[in-house]
């Protein structure tokens, strides 16, 4: 199951609606590209490399509501869809560099006519879509290598296809190690404030088929200091030059705990999320969201809390590099350390990217 889609019958981008998750399966349709912005703030969609395509397809929607007559003016009409989406969340790169991807397709100098640019942004759209499914797969085969044959996992937030396209990052390297047969059974985060691990990764886990047990957040350290936990793999939404990693609040807890118990602790991520703009996790937009989340949980109307108390709510956290075992990308394991060896692969996966190059699960079964 794709998680958006686009759907060409109709001219619209379809996504499932992640807030309604796991009691309803629901899909909305987007025709506007506001509403695609509206979606990624409000969390229909989320999860760094989703929201990217989203984003993508979110220009495809500009590009067709644009009345412009000429390419200035469609350019025109696209900056300002940019940076309508952009602001939409704060944190994941994902979706500047989606959004960035479009606006380079656009700019290309042309002498063809505005409906053949809309359908070559529509076409790159779909590409960034398709790639991400098969970037994720990579990363699976990769990452699975790196479990051993029998593995309890522990895993933060969502990473699965619901945050991508479709297989997910840390938890499609799961997928992956379950289909080739290994033993993985999974120590599942609720996530706390908004459950991403109990609504969405559990549901995806199950329909799956891999064994899990959901826990709250407060119990990793437990399992963790038990022996219990071999290796903990989560996602990313920005990672720094330095390896510096922001992801959902309360990875740095895990990271700091694992370390302690010398767990290896695995960052999951396709090359897209990192970010060499950026030096250092300090300089990472961290988003603060709605106080509800955490005086709501699941939006029950009666709330947990004293009418009135202050709230902090943090969506992501920063980890350390010095914490984090591996960073896997579509390219392999990156080891430490990271201000020297995250370079040549970002580097690597712009030339793939320039000679229409993507790396696929077979590649890594004739490394
Ligand atoms: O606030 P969310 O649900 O968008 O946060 C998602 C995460 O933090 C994920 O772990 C991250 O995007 C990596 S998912 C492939």
């Amino acid at each position: 199951m794709r998680t958006i889609e686009w759907v060409p019958e109709k001219n619209i981008v379809k996504m499932i609606d992640q807030r309604v998750l796991p009691h309803e399966e629901s899909w909305l349709e987007f025709d506007d590209s506001r509403e695609v912005a509206e979606a990624i703030r409000g969390m229909v969609i989320r999860g760094a490399p989703a929201i990217g395509v989203a984003a993508a397809f979110g220009m495809v929607l500009a590009a067709q509501q644009s009345r412009a007559s000429t390419h200035d003016d469609l350019l025109r009409d696209l900056r300002a869809a940019h940076d309508v989406l952009y602001a939409a969340r704060p944190t994941a790169v994902n979706l500047r560099w989606g959004l960035e991807r479009m606006m380079q397709c656009a700019s290309h100098l042309t002498t063809e006519t505005l409906d053949e640019t809309r359908a070559r942004l529509l076409r790159e759209a779909q590409r960034i879509a398709d790639e991400d499914v098969q970037i994720n797969q990579t990363m699976g085969a990769h990452g699975a290598r790196l479990l051993p044959r029998q593995a309890n996992v522990l895993h933060h937030c969502n990473t699965g296809g619901l945050a991508t396209v479709d297989w997910g990052t840390a938890l499609g390297v799961i997928r992956s190690a379950h289909e080739q047969g290994k033993g993985i059974h999974v120590f599942v985060d609720e996530t706390r404030p908004r459950l991403q691990g109990a609504r969405l990764t559990a549901w995806e886990l199950m329909q799956w088929g891999v064994p899990m047990t959901l826990i709250a957040d407060n119990a990793a350290g437990y399992y963790m200091l038990n022996g219990q936990v071999d290796a903990v793999l989560v996602g990313a939404d920005r990672i720094a030059a330095n390896g510096d990693t922001v992801n959902k609040i309360g990875t740095y807890k895990l990271a700091a705990t694992a370390k302690d118990s010398n767990i290896p602790f695995y960052v999951v991520a396709p090359t897209s999320t990192i970010d060499l703009r950026t030096l250092t996790g300090k300089e990472i937009p961290i988003e603060e969201r709605d106080p509800r989340e955490v005086t709501h949980p699941d939006d029950d109307p009666r709330g947990i809390a004293p009418e009135g108390v202050q709230v902090g709510n943090p969506a992501f956290d920063i980890t350390p590099h010095r914490l984090i075992t591996a960073i896997i990308t579509e390219y392999g394991p990156i080891y430490p350390p990271f201000d020297e060896t995250l370079l040549p692969v970002v580097e690597r996966a712009a030339a793939d990217r320039r000679a229409g190059r993507v790396v696929s699960p077979e590649d890594v079964l004739h490394e």
